[in-house]
């Protein structure tokens, strides 16, 4: 299968993109094709609402990286969406992201999602940012949510080391 990481934390090598390293591992033992993204290293601008997308086949007029990303998660069979959780959202990069996804989001159908989540407060400060993710998977055909990574109780660079969540990621790409 095609196993597909989109890390969307500006820390590289940060607590969520500790997960995301995790559960690629994983997956690519028990032979799976995995990719991460990392969006702090694309150039995607927010959409503009211009609507061109619904008339032109699908094709936004913003000429950045995120037509590629976009074929990614079309073409991937697994998907990990990783964020960490700011003002108890999800942060900008992933929802720049996801919104950009609307020229072609019917197109990511058929595909099991995992939610990777870190924040320094507990388990309840993800609530809002699981929604977030949620309601993006709401609007997709036949997709659903697998598991929530808990990374919670995490606040500088690295602080997930050590926490069960990494072993849990790991399992969960094995046992894809
Ligand atoms: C702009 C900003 C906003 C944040 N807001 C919250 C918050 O609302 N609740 C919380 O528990 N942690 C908050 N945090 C802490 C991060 O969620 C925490 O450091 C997390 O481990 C970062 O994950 P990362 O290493 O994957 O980037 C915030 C951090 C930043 C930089």
């Amino acid at each position: 299968m095609k196993v597909l990481a989109i890390s969307s934390s500006p820390r590289i090598g940060g607590n969520s993109d500790l997960i995301c390293d995790q559960f690629l591992k994983g997956a690519k033992e028990s032979g799976h094709e995995a990719t991460k993204i990392n969006l702090a290293k694309q150039k995607i601008s927010p959409c503009m609402a211009c609507d061109v997308c619904r008339g032109n086949g699908g094709i936004c007029v913003q000429k950045d990286d995120m037509a590629n990303v976009l074929q990614q998660l079309i073409d991937a069979d697994v998907i990990l969406l990783a964020s960490p959780v700011y003002f108890y959202s999800i942060c900008a990069q992933m929802k720049t992201m996801i919104d950009r996804c609307y020229p072609r989001y019917t197109e990511i159908k058929n595909k099991k999602f995992y939610f990777a989540l870190t924040a320094a407060d507990t388990f309840d400060a993800l609530d809002y940012a699981t929604n977030d993710l949620r309601g993006f998977l709401e609007c997709l055909p036949d997709s659903y949510e697998v598991e929530l990574f808990d990374g919670s109780e995490t606040w500088a660079k690295g602080d997930v080391k050590g926490k069960t969540v990494l072993a849990k990621a790991y399992e969960a790409g094995k046992n894809l």
